[in-house]
């Protein structure tokens, strides 16, 4: 079937929660797809931060391959070697010392929340229950997750919202501070916010928030479902800044993309999680976690970290040159290969002249342009795009 062919079966048959492109993409390898017409595409938004290692790693597909053909699933009802030794690969690069595997980055977090009021309840009592949230947040879809989001938009329609999240603007300490009240039992906070325009904190933000949470015996959760598994150039975004945090959530990358969701915790937090508290059927389960375990690998054993931030600052100058040379450009701003481009217009046509030109782009917050092209992009795509773009911003100015 040709592109064509399968939007008009989508329009039949999808629902329309997301704004589709009429992009059919049905093969892909390192930065480039192709669509269902032979189209060739250079992918700069990876899946949405999804694809760190580029589309089809070998070394992942070879292990979804080998244990598709062992065993796919297995009730958590039993002990999952694949999960055992992927939850002890994150806890040893991490502050962690224990996982919880689900499916996606709201599920990574619903645990997080959970997790957060079950020990505060145990440790505090019933009246400490409220999470503190940052405004432009994005933590996910579930009705707990759209409650913690600070994002009017997400959470238009869904009245009632679930009790106990406040929000604050983010990278403001003094905010912070006030919002802290005798129900509170935990920040939540993205590292560097993804979905709310690439925002990112003054470099004593997450001092200063440790040190609240420390004073006021609050947990402090990152969110790095986008920001982890090697995007800002560290394996976990946290490590730029100086602080641990209590609680970590991961999902997008660190399956290489297979679905999956993970939560990270302290052990004397992670205690408050006993059986029957809360589980998923799914989640961490053989195959996923066959694929986290040679994502994680290939991360860490060649060298992407380091070329990530090799490469982000090679991208961040380039657009730095284009910012120069737009007046409308406001300026770029980011951590390893996750940047942002912000405008002083609509970043939407942008987008869409990108499609045209074979380029995938995404815009986040209305203006701002977001870079997060799979981490193994080289030099000579990076090359390519700033060319596609400067074509493209070139006409926006005439
Ligand atoms: C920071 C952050 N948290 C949570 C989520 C939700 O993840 P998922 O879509 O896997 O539920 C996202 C997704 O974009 C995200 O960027």
């Amino acid at each position: 079937m040709n592109s064509k062919e399968w939007i008009e079966k989508s329009d039949k048959y999808i629902m329309k929660t997301y704004g589709r492109f009429p992009i059919v993409p049905v093969r892909g390898a390192g930065c480039r797809l192709w669509d269902a017409d032979g189209r060739e595409y250079l992918d700069f938004l990876g899946g949405v931060a999804v694809n760190n290692l580029g589309h089809c790693h070998p070394k992942v597909v070879a292990a979804l391959q080998e244990q598709a053909a062992q065993l796919i699933h297995c009730s958590n009802f039993y002990q999952i070697p694949q999960q055992i030794e992927l939850a002890e690969l994150l806890c040893s690069h991490s502050f962690a010392d224990k996982a919880f595997f689900c499916n996606s980055g709201a599920e990574a977090n619903e645990a997080a929340i959970k997790l957060a009021r079950k020990y505060s309840r145990e440790k505090f009592g019933t009246e400490r229950y409220e999470i503190i949230t940052a405004t432009d947040s994005f933590h996910g879809r579930t009705m707990a997750t759209v409650s913690a989001t600070g994002q009017e938009k997400v959470q238009r329609f869904f009245d009632p919202l679930l009790h106990g999240f406040s929000h604050v603007p983010f990278n403001d300490v003094a905010a912070m501070e006030a919002a802290v009240s005798s129900a509170s039992c935990a920040i939540m906070l993205e590292p560097i916010q993804g979905e709310g325009g690439v925002n990112v904190p003054s470099a004593d933000y997450f001092r200063e928030i440790r040190r609240i949470c420390d004073k006021h015996n609050l947990l402090l959760i990152f969110d790095e479902v986008q920001v982890g598994m090697g995007r800002t150039g560290k394996l976990f975004a946290y490590e730029h800044f100086g602080v641990t945090p209590d609680i970590m959530t991961l999902a997008k990358a660190l399956a290489g993309g297979a679905p999956i969701g993970a939560m990270l915790a302290r052990d004397e937090v992670a205690a408050a999680f006993t059986p029957g508290t809360h589980g998923s059927t799914f989640g961490g389960n053989p195959l996923v976690c066959a694929a986290a375990i040679a994502t994680l690998r290939v991360l860490l054993e060649e060298g992407i970290l380091k070329r990530t931030v090799e490469n982000g600052e090679y991208l961040t100058a380039k657009l730095e040159t284009l910012a120069g040379k737009y007046p409308f450009v406001q300026g770029v701003r980011g951590f390893g290969l996750m940047i942002g481009m912000s405008l002083a217009i609509p970043a939407a046509d942008i987008v869409k002249k990108g499609h045209a030109r074979g380029l995938l782009l995404n815009v986040v917050h209305d203006t701002v342009l977001r870079f997060v092209p799979p981490l193994v992009v080289t030099r000579e795509e990076i090359d390519k795009m700033i060319a596609i773009l400067d074509g493209i911003l070139a006409e926006v100015e005439a």
